[in-house]
């Protein structure tokens, strides 16, 4: 063998047992800090991407209650597909963000027509289905078949660039998180990542005092700013609530999981009633998107 041949196999080798060793830093610290929660409880691929989905944007307190609400109602693809799509929209009522559901349930028509009604585990497939991005596709990969991928939440994307010293890109960033995961590990060190993220190395205050790998990150210390701002993942602040889009247009959603709204009511159900300009095409994107319906001068939801 070559002697360049030889030296890169050492290298190879040197760096398996660094990742063997980081990876067993990092599951000592989890096996006493883990999040016992209950869509970890599970490797069902409908409902880890039912959960997936749910935590896209939201905080887990928050996905709690309504992923156990909907496993227990709709706990296969052919369960939610056989569902009127307003009673999909009237149980995710108050999570947010109700393009979700409308794409949760048009995939599980998909899943039920294309897949036979399993989930599919090949990447290009989950891209395929509506609502599923990057993000889902590796985490349902990952967390549902234990396939060896890296996921990058918002979490692992910051303690990504920390450790890296740097803003990653996008490329950059699922590149790292891929190379890091340990052989067979894919489901325990993604987990761990995001504990690790919620836990210690948080977005504003980390406990690089308490951190069990701060030896593997080049900002440790937190000297100089923070490269996890604007790197790849790394969720930026949602805009206020108050008096937004997404006000308006879910306090009509939350009127018309209750009740029906006739149309001309619709501005007020939305808090709207002095702007009926901004009334009106929230209407009209609500229908274009399919979360409404115009029935003659009813509104109804799905
Ligand atoms: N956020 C997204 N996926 C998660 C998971 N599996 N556990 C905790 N937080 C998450």
């Amino acid at each position: 063998m070559r002697h360049a041949e030889l030296i890169a196999r050492g290298l190879r080798h040197a760096e398996l047992i660094a990742r063997g060793l980081r990876h067993a830093e990092l599951s000592r610290w989890w096996a006493a800090e883990r999040r016992g929660l209950p869509w970890r409880r599970t490797r069902d691929p409908w409902l880890v991407l039912v959960s997936e989905v749910m935590l896209q944007q939201t905080q887990v307190e928050r996905v709690l209650p309504y992923y156990e609400t909907f496993a227990e109602r709709w706990p296969t693809p052919q369960h939610c597909a056989e569902a009127v799509l307003s009673d999909v929209l009237a149980a995710w009522q108050g999570l947010g963000y109700p393009r979700r559901a409308r794409n949760l349930w048009r995939t599980a028509t998909l899943i039920s027509e294309r897949h036979g009604g399993t989930v599919p585990a090949g990447l290009d497939d989950l891209l395929a289905l509506p609502g599923v991005g990057p993000y889902t596709a590796r985490a349902v990969q990952a967390f549902a078949f234990g396939i060896d991928t890296g996921v990058v939440d918002t979490n692992v994307g910051r303690i990504l660039a920390r450790w890296a010293g740097q803003r990653l890109s996008p490329t950059q960033a699922q590149q790292m998180a891929d190379e890091l995961v340990p052989a067979g590990e894919g489901w325990s060190w993604n987990q761990a990542m995001m504990d690790l993220g919620n836990r210690i190395c948080t977005k504003r205050t980390p406990r690089c005092g308490n951190c069990p790998v701060r030896k593997w990150c080049a900002w440790a210390g937190f000297n100089g700013p923070d490269p996890a701002d604007r790197s790849a993942g790394v969720s930026t602040r949602q805009a206020p609530y108050e008096g937004s889009d997404r006000q308006a247009r879910g306090r009509l959603l939350a009127a018309l999981s209750e009740r029906e709204v006739a149309r001309a009511q619709g501005p007020v159900a939305m808090g709207l009633e002095r702007d009926k300009a901004r009334a009106q095409r929230l209407l009209d994107e609500l229908i274009t998107e399919g979360l409404i319906t115009a029935d003659g001068e009813q509104l109804r939801l799905g």
